[in-house]
């Protein structure tokens, strides 16, 4: 599988491709698009780090020993194929040669997919952020979860 990992600059293709995985992924959840002007704005940032493959991306944010997942997303006709459990992998070797001490995540509480996902690697939940997510049926409560990486033993 061809992974890209970038920090720093990036290109406007990037974004463009960023938002269209974005979209394609969340449309079935209601969940709005972000445009390639947000994305674009967001790769930016000095702390982002976007992990990618065709039809998959990974946006993290990782400030000193804290890592964030911002946004994570497989294009339908490749979901379940695996792609974002190496995507997600991906992050947790970064995290670990960059001595993150923890990462966490906000996710629907409804995404059954995701949230087992996050399970399998290990991801807790540490509470709940209610009516957080907007989506075109109503408001959505988000699980806080969270990986820590001291005692950090299992290889996921
Ligand atoms: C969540 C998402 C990124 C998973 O990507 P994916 O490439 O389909 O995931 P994988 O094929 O690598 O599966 C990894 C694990 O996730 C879980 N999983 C993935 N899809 C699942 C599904 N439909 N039902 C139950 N579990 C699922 C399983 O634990 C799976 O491991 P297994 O195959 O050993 O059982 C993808 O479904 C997606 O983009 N969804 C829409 C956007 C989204 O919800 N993003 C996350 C927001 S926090």
């Amino acid at each position: 599988m061809n992974v890209t990992v970038r920090p720093g600059p990036k290109s406007l293709h990037q974004a463009d491709f960023c938002a269209e995985i974005h979209a394609a992924a969340f449309a079935g959840a209601g969940i709005r698009a972000w445009s390639a002007g947000e994305f674009s704005e967001l790769l930016d940032r000095p702390f982002s780090l976007l992990i990618s493959a065709p039809g998959g991306i990974l946006l993290a944010g990782i400030i000193d020993e804290d890592a964030e997942i911002l946004t994570f997303a497989v294009h339908p006709s490749k979901q379940k194929q695996g792609l974002g459990a190496a995507l997600l992998k991906v992050l947790m070797d970064h995290c670990r040669c960059r001595k993150v001490t923890k990462c966490i995540l906000e996710v629907a509480n409804n995404n059954y997919a995701a949230v087992k996902m996050y399970e399998r690697f290990s991801f807790k939940q540490i509470g709940v952020r209610k009516n957080y997510f907007q989506t075109g049926r109503g408001f959505v409560s988000a699980l806080v979860m969270e990986k820590s990486f001291l005692n950090d033993s299992d290889l996921a």
